[in-house]
Formats: structure tokens, sequence, C-alpha cells
């Protein structure tokens, strides 16, 4: 059954940055998107690209590795080479706790 857990508080990531959280070995990148927080994984569907590491632009972040593009709001991809989404997560802000649904 899917359930939130507690990934990292909201102090964590600034407006406009990312960070990598890791919940029961899934890696999944947290964003702040003008003070809403959203998760995506943080693999690339191209060939592996961390995406936390990728630069942001509004709902956008580019793969540092080859450029394509994914809305961190739905994760599908807007721009290739990646052709497929990537999964998106459920993020509930608890407090100051930033918690993800998985
Ligand atoms: S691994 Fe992300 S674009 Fe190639």
């Amino acid at each position: 059954m899917a359930e939130f857990i507690k990934v990292a508080t909201t102090d964590e990531i600034a407006p406009g940055q990312a960070k990598l959280v890791e919940v029961g070995g899934s890696e999944i990148a947290l964003f702040n998107v003008g003070g809403s927080f959203h998760a995506i994984d943080n693999t690339c569907t191209h060939v592996g690209g961390p995406l936390c590491e990728g630069e942001i632009d509004g709902v956008e972040v580019t793969c540092p590795w080859h450029g394509a593009v994914f809305d961190v709001t739905t994760g599908r991809v807007l721009g290739p080479p990646a052709a497929e989404s990537v999964t998106r997560y459920n993020v509930r802000v608890n407090g100051s706790d930033l918690e993800v649904e998985v």
C-alpha cells in the first residue's frame, strides 16, 4: 500500500533548486518550483542521467547528460533525446517536513 515517507524538510530546497533523496531503494529528485514541491524519478529515461543535477527553468528540468527536457510537475518528457516520461510522485508538506508517496 502506498504511504507518505518523510524525505526532507522544506528549508533544504530553495526555490529553483533540486535535491536527490532515496526512498525504498529508488532515487527521487525533489524540486521546489516557486515554493511548491514536486517529485519525479531522478533517472533520465534516455540512458540514466541524474535529473537532480539538471538545469531548472520554471517547471522544466534539462538532463545534464544529453539535454532531454522533462516537466517536473508531471514527469512528462518535453524534449529529446529521451522518448519516455519519468514517474511522478505525490508530495505532501507536513509542517516543515516534505513527504513523498511511495
Ligand atoms: S541521459 Fe538524459 S538525455 Fe541522455
